[in-house]
């Protein structure tokens, strides 16, 4: 696929996106245990996965655990007493048991709780009980085993592979001037919801990067804000294309009226899919772009399983983690700036209820649509012009896997 950026604007041309394809895809894709595995090696052993924010870990000896199912992997990532963000396997050297049980914390070193050996934050391995009854232990090699981490604009990604093929930034491509650009340094309160979805991965995703479903699926939420009649099927202004990476912007019905208390909690702070002039310009990186008041909310895909929804004064974060072909742990995360007063407080709680709420009302059909998937019933599907995120993740995992040696035994 070409890392090059690819800007379609005129979305009412479907053939604007045909260099895409335009043909039906591969169900399989979809529910396939050997496609799984292959995406396993291809993807998620091998690429950068984005795993938090920077502000996260703010004092020396601050962690997180982020478990990578597929994998089997279990990340512990930590800051050290000089100040710097490292990662290891949670495994400790003395015969595997995980070393931290919390999802999150702050400890002055990690105490294994087997049987108490204990490594630094930096993952050497510090003390033994009983330590001179082993034979030839040479604790030098026991520290914990790294894992590579790097960060840019804030944006912490670990990298499975022992050795990375490509640094963060040539992974990002493009698509790091994005994410240098966007100002939500000051987004430190988070709401935090998820679940377990039966559903593959692909599809999950699939569901946030189209709006063709939002008039039937979204009647109650969506319609009238990113749907009107000039643009009764919310379709979006633009997509853009950095590689594997993606952008897309959303229409805003700015004639869309809210509900009294809506109208309220926007008097406070701004809408979930209110206008924005969040950008900056990734050339100079300070001016602010002007943006047209029609455009309602940029969502961004890191590939793989990174998703922003960014829009004024909010940012939802939205990631797919595969545990098996048919189930993901779906992470979705509201960042907002810190609430000044009862009032933004209000605003914040009121739009972190609407995303979830929102979010809620799709996954009984993504349910659904992977126990349809699975069934076999079909042998391909069909994408419309507006799924075309769907076709470009379904290519980018293709092409991908394609080139780590591919699914020619599977064909
Ligand atoms: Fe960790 Fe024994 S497994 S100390």
């Amino acid at each position: 696929m070409a890392a090059e950026s690819i800007v379609a604007t005129d979305l009412t041309d479907r053939n604007s996106l045909a260099f895409l394809g335009t043909g039906p895809v591969r169900a399989d894709r979809y529910f396939s245990p050997e496609y799984f595995a292959l995406e396993r090696e291809a993807i998620f052993r091998r690429m950068w996965l984005n795993v938090g924010r920077e502000f996260e870990l703010p004092n020396p000896g601050d962690f997180m655990v982020r478990q990578i199912e597929i994998c089997n992997a279990s990340v512990l990532i930590v800051r050290g007493s000089d100040g710097q963000i490292r990662a290891f396997h949670n495994v400790c050297s003395h015969r595997g048991a995980m070393l931290a049980g919390a999802p999150s914390g702050h400890t002055p070193a990690f105490v294994c709780p087997y049987h108490q050996w204990t490594y630094a934050l930096d993952g050497t391995l510090r003390g033994i009980p009983d330590e001179r009854n082993f034979w030839g232990l040479e604790k030098s090699k026991c520290s914990l085993t790294p894992v590579s981490i790097a960060s840019h604009a804030g944006f912490l990604f670990i990298n499975l592979d022992p050795v990375p093929a490509q640094t963060l930034v040539e992974f990002l491509g493009a698509a790091a001037s994005l994410l240098a650009a966007l100002q939500i340094d000051e987004y430190t309160d988070f709401f935090e919801f998820g679940d377990e979805i039966e559903a593959n991965w692909k599809t999950i995703a699939d569901n946030f990067q189209e709006t063709y479903h939002v008039s039937s699926l979204h009647k109650k939420s969506l319609v009238g804000r990113i749907t009107g009649p000039q643009n009764p099927f919310g379709r979006p202004l633009a997509f853009e294309f950095y590689g594997y990476h993606r952008r897309m912007t959303l229409w805003g019905n700015l004639a869309y009226k809210p509900s009294p208390v809506e109208g309220l909690a926007y008097r406070f702070g701004t809408g979930l899919t209110q206008a924005k002039t969040l950008m900056k310009s990734p050339e100079s990186g300070a001016a602010k772009i002007v943006r047209d008041p029609s455009e309602a909310l940029d969502v961004y895909l890191i590939f793989p399983n990174l998703q922003m929804l960014i829009g004024a004064g909010s940012c939802v974060i939205q990631q797919f983690w595969p545990i098996s072909a048919d189930r993901t742990r779906f992470v979705g995360r509201q960042y907002a700036p810190r609430a000044a007063n009862a009032g933004q407080r209000f605003s914040q709680e009121y739009s972190f209820s609407a995303t979830r709420d929102i979010t809620a009302e799709d996954w009984p059909m993504i349910q659904s649509t992977h126990r349809g998937a699975k069934s076999g019933a079909r042998e391909y599907f069909h994408f419309h012009s507006q799924e075309a995120l769907c076709r470009h993740l379904y290519n980018s995992v293709e092409s991908v896997v394609n080139t780590c040696g591919g699914t020619a035994a599977m064909k």
